[in-house]
């Protein structure tokens, strides 16, 4: 297996604190999705959206990664092949890790993005909708974190990745949003072995499943592939 592609979600960080959206006492079970992580929404009121995503941000700045995300920084740096994080996960708890191959499809909570000329800078702890851009000194600052009907970042070289992987593995993600949750397809398509990690299954789309938590399975699964097994 030298060829590694792994797809993270919210359940890599549950248990470091930060919320998943979908499961009872979700993110999604609190808030509209339509109000908080849309451009739409965000056109609404900014306000709302910038107090929604800073208090993600506090969350994310008080906790720390867990034995899930140490066992993938492990495996970047033990393993023969190559190991990319995909991330839908806007926090930065895979790289506090160490883990250095981390691609945030779905954006970074610790990034501001200029919605005028596209400028992104490392946020404050706090942003506010009348916030200007330190390049064009526009008023339109945003978390630089993709919403919902906006293209996630990088696909072209994801995909490039998926289909060169020998094995994708898909860990704490519910597989309810597109496109990461067709890249398991993608990579079956391409001849890659598929393994899902998670708390309970999501599709049976996956060559092995591993139920459990991930800070118990993850590690597990780690040991083996650096064994050998
Ligand atoms: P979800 O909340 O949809 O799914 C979380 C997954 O984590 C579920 O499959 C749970 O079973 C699993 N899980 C929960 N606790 C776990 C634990 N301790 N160990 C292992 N697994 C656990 O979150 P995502 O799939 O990440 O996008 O959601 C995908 C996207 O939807 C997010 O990136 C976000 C959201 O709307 C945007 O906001 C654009």
């Amino acid at each position: 297996m030298r060829d590694i592609v792994i797809l993270t979600g919210a359940g890599v960080s549950a248990e470091s604190g930060l919320g998943t959206f979908r499961d009872v006492d979700g993110l999604w079970t609190k808030y509209d999705l339509e109000d908080v992580a849309t451009p739409e929404g965000f056109a609404r009121d900014p306000a709302l959206v910038q107090d929604f995503y800073n208090a993600r941000r506090a969350n994310c700045l008080g906790a720390a990664p867990n034995a899930a995300h140490f066992a993938l920084a492990r495996l970047e740096e033990a393993h023969s092949g190559r190991v990319l994080i995909v991330t839908q996960n806007i926090d930065d708890l895979h790289e506090r890790a160490g883990s250095s191959a981390v691609w945030h499809m779905h954006g970074e909570l610790l990034r501001a993005l200029c919605g005028v000329c596209a400028h992104r800078w490392d946020a404050p702890a706090e942003m506010a909708p009348g916030d200007t851009c330190p390049s064009c000194g526009a008023a339109a600052t945003r978390p630089d974190v993709v919403w919902f009907g906006e293209m996630p970042y990088g696909m072209d070289a994801i995909y490039a990745r998926l289909v060169e992987a020998d094995l994708f593995v898909s860990i704490g993600t519910s597989g309810t949003v597109y496109p990461a949750a067709g890249f398991v397809e993608v990579a079956t398509g391409a001849g890659a072995l598929t393994l899902e990690l998670n708390l309970e299954a999501s599709a049976p789309v996956f060559d092995e499943v591993r139920e459990g938590k991930a800070t118990e399975v993850v590690p597990a699964w780690v040991e083996e592939v650096l064994a050998g097994v």
